[in-house]
Parts: C-alpha cells; sequence; structure tokens
C-alpha cells in the first residue's frame, strides 16, 4: 500500500514504496494527497516528511501508464495540493530524483538529500517537458540558469549542485529519513516559512529577452532539430514572466504540443529500443553468468586505452599489454591525461583520478594476463596479427576466461579458430573515442555460447554502454551500413554535388558532422591502406580514385592539414581545396561520370535510403535481431539524430516502407543495380504490407549454439 503513515513525535513520515525505481504510480499519487489530508487533520502532527524505501526516492512517471493515458488524480493536482499544505512538507531525497520524482519534491517546502543524490529533468529526452509545473517551479526555487540547464539538456546533475543552486536545502551523509524528521522538527521549533515554492518569483529585470536569446544562441548546436528544449525554454520564459497559474496553464500546452510531436514517437522508439537491444533471443533470466572482476587488454593505442577507461570507471581493475614500454608508456599517459582534463573540467575529483589509475597496471608479458577474466584485443587491424594473439591469449589465460576482439571489420569467426574453447569467443566492438561513446556492438560469433554473450551484455551494461548484437558479417552492423552511406555521398560529389554541399546537407539532417569531412578527421590513409589489401571488385574504384590521389600527395586529413578539405592549423573548419575540385573533375571525365545540379533532397535520399536498405538486408540476412537493434547502432554509434528514431524508424515511419522502395528502384534504374538492389525483405513487407517491428529474428546466425 502507498502512503503509509507513521508517527515520529510530531513529524509524521509518508512513507511510499513502488519497487524497483518508486514510479509515480496512481497510487503513489493518491498517498500523497491522502497524507496532506490526514496530517491536516491531527492537530498532533506538526510536519510532514515525504520518503521512499528502496534505491530511490520517486525517479520519475509510471511509464507502464503511458498508453491508456494518465489516470487522475495527475501529479499538477498532486502538486497543489502538497504545495497548499499549512504545515511544513519536507522531501527526503536519494537515488535518482528524476522528473515527476524532482517535481514532487519541487512542491514540497523543504527539500534535504543524500550527498549521492542525482536530480534531473529528462524529460526533453523523450520529445517532451516537465509537465507537473515543474518548468514553473524550479526557476523560482533556484534560478533561471539551474533550471534551464536542468531542463534543456535532461541531464542530471549531482547534489552538491543542486544545494549550491538552492534546489536543495540540506546534504547529509546517511540515514535520510531520521536526518529529514531532524530537519522538520527544527523547522517546526525555529517557526521556519512555509517557502511556498509557487509564491517565489523571479527578477524579470535579469531574465528579459535578451538574456533568453543569448541562451538560445549557446544551446544552437546542441539542441538542434529538436522540439522538446525550445518548449521547455519558452515554459521557463513563462516562469519569469507570468504569474504562477498562468504559466502553469502555458507548461500545459507546451505539454499538449510536445505530446502530439512525432518527435515525441520517435524519442520513444529509441527509449524501448535501446533496452529491447539488451534482450536476447534465447537468452533468459536462467542463462548462467560470468563474473568479471578483472581486464585484461591488448593494445593500449586509439582504441586500448579508451576501452581500458570504461573498467576503471566501473572500478574493475585492467592490465594492459603493449608490444614495447614505449608504447606503453604512451598510451597509459594518454589515459592520465584524459582523466586529468575532466578533474580540470570538474567532472571527477583529482584524487578519483590517482583511485583510478592505481586500478590500471601495464605490462609486455602474456603471463602477467593469466588471471584476466575477460580480454579485449584492440591491437593492429590485420588478420595475421590478431591470429598470432589470439593464439598466445588461449595458451596463457584461464580455459574459462572470456576473449574479444575489438575489430572493426575483421571475421571473428576465422579469429576464434585459433582459440581452445570458441564458445567463449566474441567481439566487442567499442566506438572512438571509446571512453565516450556509448554504443558497443557485441558480435556474436559462429561459437559463442549463451553465457559468454549473456555475461558480455551484463557487464556492457555495469559500464555504461548501450549493447547491440550482431551477427558475423563484414563490417558487422553499424560499418557495413557505413559504407553504403559514404558510397553515396562519395558518388554524389562524382556526379555533381560539392563536398560542402554533402556535408552540409547531412548535418542540417541531424547528423553530427558530414561524412566527407568525417572521413577527414578519420584519416584518409585508413581507407587506402585497407584497399591495399583488397580485389578491385571489393570496391568502387570510381569513388576511391580522388581519395586515393589526395593520400598520394600527402593528403591525410586533418591531421596532415588537409585531406578533400583544407585546413587552418589549429583549427578543424573544413575549407574547401582547389585541389580536390579539380581532382572530382578528373575523376568523373575518366570514368564518364556526367556532372549535374543536385537537390540537398536527393543527397539525404540517396545516403540514407542506402543505409536503409542495406539495414534491411542485415535483417535479411539475421544478422541482426530487429530492427530497432540497427536504429541503436546508429544513433549511439554513428550520431544519427535520435529525434528521428534511427535510420530504420525514419524510412518507415517519414517515408513510408512504400514509397522507399519505389525510390531505391528509380535509383537502381539509374544507377545500376550493383548498390541499389532492393532487399528482398523490402520486397517481401511491401507486398504483404507488413512492418518492420514485426521481423524479430531468433539468432542473429544460426549458431547452433543454442
Ligand atoms: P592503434 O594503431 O591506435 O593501436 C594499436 C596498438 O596495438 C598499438 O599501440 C600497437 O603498438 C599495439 N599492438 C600491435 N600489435 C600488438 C601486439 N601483438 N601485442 C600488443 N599490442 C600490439 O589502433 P586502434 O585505432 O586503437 O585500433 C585497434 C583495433 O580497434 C583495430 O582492430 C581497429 O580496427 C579497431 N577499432 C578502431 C577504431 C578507431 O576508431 N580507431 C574504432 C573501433 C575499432
Amino acid at each position: 500500500m502507498q502512503g503509509v503513515i507513521e508517527k515520529r513525535g510530531a513529524v509524521a513520515v509518508v512513507w511510499f514504496d513502488n519497487p524497483p525505481v518508486n514510479a509515480i504510480s496512481q497510487a503513489v499519487r493518491q498517498g500523497l494527497i491522502a497524507a496532506i489530508d490526514t496530517v491536516a487533520a491531527d492537530t498532533d502532527v506538526k510536519a510532514l516528511v515525504v520518503a521512499c524505501r528502496g534505491r530511490t526516492f520517486m525517479a520519475g512517471a509510471d511509464i507502464t501508464e503511458f498508453a491508456g493515458g494518465p489516470k487522475p488524480p495527475s501529479l499538477g493536482e498532486v502538486a497543489d495540493v502538497l504545495s497548499a499544505s499549512e504545515k511544513p512538507v519536507i522531501a527526503a531525497l536519494f537515488g535518482t530524483v528524476f522528473g515527476g520524482g524532482l517535481e514532487v519534491a519541487l512542491a514540497c517546502n523543504y527539500r534535504i538529500a543524500l550527498n549521492t543524490t542525482k536530480i534531473g529533468l529528462p524529460e526533453v529526452k523523450l520529445g517532451i517537458i516537465p509537465g507537473a509545473q515543474g518548468t514553473q517551479r524550479l526557476p523560482r526555487l533556484a534560478g533561471v540558469d539551474f533550471a534551464l540547464k536542468l531542463s534543456t539538456t535532461g541531464t542530471p546533475v549531482g547534489a552538491a549542485e543542486a544545494l549550491e543552486a538552492g534546489a536543495i536545502d540540506r546534504l547529509v551523509n546517511d540515514d535520510i529519513v531520521s536526518a529529514a524528521v531532524q530537519y522538520a522538527d527544527e523547522l517546526v521549533v525555529d517557526g521556519a516559512p512555509l517557502r511556498r515554492t509557487h509564491e517565489m518569483v523571479v527578477n524579470a529585470d535579469t531574465y528579459g529577452p535578451q538574456y533568453f536569446a543569448a541562451y538560445r544562441e549557446s544551446v544552437k548546436r546542441k539542441i538542434r532539430g529538436m522540439h522538446a528544449p525550445e518548449r521547455v525554454i519558452r515554459a521557463v520564459e513563462a516562469a519569469v514572466n507570468l504569474p504562477f497559474q498562468e504559466g502553469v496553464e502555458f507548461e500545459r500546452e507546451m505539454t499538449r504540443e510536445s505530446v502530439a510531436d512525432p518527435q515525441a514517437k520517435a524519442l520513444q522508439h529509441v527509449f524501448f529500443a535501446e533496452r529491447l537491444a539488451n534482450k536476447v533471443p534465447g537468452l533468459g533470466k536462467d542463462t548462467p553468468l560470468k563474473s568479471i572482476k578483472s581486464v585484461g587488454i591488448l593494445g593500449a593505442g586509439t582504441m586500448g586505452g579508451g576501452i581500458a577507461m570504461n573498467f576503471l570507471n566501473a572500478n574493475i581493475p585492467v592490465t594492459i599489454l603493449e608490444i614495447n614500454q614505449e608504447n606503453l608508456d604512451k598510451g597509459i599517459g594518454i589515459v592520465r591525461k584524459n582523466y586529468e582534463a575532466s578533474a580540470g573540467k570538474g567532472r571527477i575529483t583529482y584524487e578519483q583520478v590517482e583511485q583510478r589509475l592505481s586500478l590500471l597496471t601495464g605490462t609486455n608479458v602474456y603471463t602477467d594476463l593469466a588471471e584476466a577474466d575477460l580480454v579485449i584485443e584492440a591491437v593492429f587491424e590485420n588478420m595475421d596479427v590478431k591470429k598470432e594473439v589470439f593464439k598466445k591469449l588461449s595458451d596463457t589465460v584461464r580455459p574459462d576466461a572470456i576473449l574479444a576482439s575489438n575489430t572493426s571489420y575483421l571475421d571473428v569467426d576465422e579469429i576464434a579458430q585459433v582459440v581452445d574453447n570458441p564458445q567463449r569467443m566474441l567481439g566487442m566492438h567499442f566506438f572512438s573515442p571509446a571512453n565516450v561513446m556509448r554504443l558497443l556492438e557485441i558480435i556474436r560469433a559462429e561459437k559463442t555460447s549463451p553465457e559468454t554473450l549473456a555475461t558480455i551484455l551484463k557487464l556492457g551494461k555495469n559500464i555504461g554502454k548501450v549493447g547491440a548484437v550482431s551477427g558475423v558479417c563484414y563490417g558487422f552492423i553499424g560499418n557495413r551500413m557505413l559504407r553504403g552511406y559514404a558510397q553515396e555521398a562519395n558518388m554524389l560529389v562524382l556526379e555533381g554535388a560539392s563536398p560542402q554541399q554533402v556535408d552540409a546537407a547531412l548535418y542540417e539532417f541531424g547528423m553530427p558532422m558530414g561524412v566527407i569531412a568525417m572521413a577527414d578527421m578519420a584519416g584518409l590513409d585508413i581507407g587506402t591502406r585497407m584497399r591495399e589489401s583488397l580485389d578491385e571488385s571489393q570496391y568502387d574504384v570510381r569513388t576511391s580514385y580522388v581519395y586515393d590521389r589526395l593520400v598520394g600527395m600527402g593528403r591525410h586529413g586533418q591531421k596532415t592539414g588537409g585531406g578533400v578539405y583544407d585546413y587552418v592549423p589549429g583549427n578543424r573548419t573544413p575549407i574547401p581545396s582547389p585541389i580536390t575540385e579539380a581532382l572530382i573533375q578528373e575523376a568523373a571525365e575518366k570514368f564518364d561520370i556526367p556532372q549535374r545540379s543536385i537537390t540537398d533532397e536527393e543527397i539525404i535520399e540517396r545516403c540514407f535510403l542506402s543505409l536503409f536498405n542495406i539495414g534491411c538486408e542485415l535483417l535479411d540476412e539475421g544478422i541482426a535481431y530487429r530492427a530497432s537493434d540497427i536504429d541503436t547502432v546508429y544513433i549511439n554509434g554513428y550520431g544519427f539524430p535520435a529525434w528521428r528514431g534511427g535510420p530504420m524508424y525514419w524510412a518507415e515511419q517519414t517515408m513510408g516502407l512504400e514509397r522507399a522502395l519505389v525510390r531505391i528502384r528509380e535509383f537502381a534504374a539509374i544507377h545500376g543495380d550493383k548498390d541499389w538492389t532492393p532487399s528482398p525483405l523490402l520486397v517481401r513487407l511491401v507486398a504483404e504490407g507488413g512492418s518492420l517491428r514485426d521481423v524479430v529474428n531468433p539468432k542473429p546466425t544460426d549458431n547452433g549454439a543454442g
């Protein structure tokens, strides 16, 4: 039962217990209102503490209520009742006080918290805005800067920052409810005022139109394309300019608009897709898990160091192996520098830097990895090198230790051939920078056991990654799709669009940067080197021509001061290059490609329908379990705008499968079938009127591993 009241002297404590996160269900809302009524009627009680059992104070709305619409009383009504109380109401905060949970706290008179508490208004991440007076109460209580920061980014803040802003009144180290009761007693004895947040006012002179214009400018890039952050800014602006009740009305209007916005639907799809990606058909609660208490890493280059940081952050010791002391020192030095930079920005303390580094050991000998529970390989992308190191690993580590490769393209099944007990082998494909990017593409090889897969899925979650499983194919889900996408971008350039037009169109669509500028950032030499080991039939000689010529001239991208674009030293802004323009002309003539003017719409359709068509192939081949896994990969690993729902969702919901197929066939007629053969799955779905949502593969590959 929600809302059980316990009396501690003159203070009533109302308890909520709705595991796992005390979501604010109808019963919780009713319990809050009933508690206020009970306390009002009891003359012995002088104050009320709102308390929760379990691991957190109320962590938000009850998402299971989303489907049928919220049942009465609404949380806004609850906030009205709480804030009208004639006796002080104190919220006892701990854990993750998010969304509706924070709105409940804001409707109370005082807030006390454990110093590990995090508070946040994450609604914008689901395309909506706080809808229970949060946008009106928070600026009044903690200032406009703080309210905007919390509500437009959706990123939570720690208790110390919340205390400084005034969103929390007092912090304690432990025993939050006793501390809250004591605080309540003090407030009663002192005759403290009721401090109702809705009676506070914001200084409209300080926060005039100019302030908001400057704020919008400062977040323009970050919130590009998204509607919810602008709605939340307007609601906070209303808190400055309108009386409370009118502000609440305005917040309601903004809430209605955002709920009806297709972006909210797309973002909710993403929310559920990420959770679903962790649930793998065939794996259940009874799949045994191995415990990973120590990790070995091979290679301390770009990826190895970043991968190590994920584990150090989660308090898991890491031993990292390099070919020589120099590379080891260099790699560990970069890890230290990264941590120190975070400390410099106040994200972690210098104490934490040392604590994390104390968990990192460097070595040049394999025997130091003998006791690791998991070893992740991140050495050069070369099959012979990979086989050599896995053979050595297999001979050194415990027979039950899990072995993983971070390879981008290589065949994990082939690598697994050199390993004893290959059921413990899989791919763990991190994205650069590995300590920042959220995606972990988990490659299930032919013989990978359910236990290995389930262990790594769980571990991925523990280190804060979004996991998605792929079967084995060239480039797995992400990079195989990337190839088609980049191929179209490069073809469009040969057909007459400039690199800057292509990149600008992709950026406008919502990508963090254009794919051509991205190639300059990664280094054009990587592609050239890779093609050297391939047969000409395995890549397109037309689109690689310009890149290989540029590399031949020493133009390897940003790192050499020029690639497709020119760069001014110390500046990453791409500048169109006459050298590249001349090479594009040369290539177009050489391969007899007529130049024409190209619309941005064609750029978007060609690039993203290619991505989508390959996505359908991956589903049809059983490489991906579901379309939503592909969306998860593209959003978290490649920066596809989440508010568009991912490439598969975008094509189906925004364009429609039928129209997508028509366009793909039109492109095939013009550009040939090689890159534009429609996926048989897409053809089937259109013929049968089916949906991508209904396609679920039992396994990514028929691996017979059970
Ligand atoms: P890198 O060249 O920066 O680092 C590789 C490191 O491995 C070097 O420090 C090298 O000394 C070391 N190494 C080479 N052979 C070794 C051996 N036998 N034993 C121990 N250490 C050895 O390369 P990077 O970029 O870190 O790539 C590593 C792997 O990660 C590759 O398979 C790559 O395809 C993959 N990858 C790379 C991404 C990227 O953006 N750089 C993204 C995702 C995966």
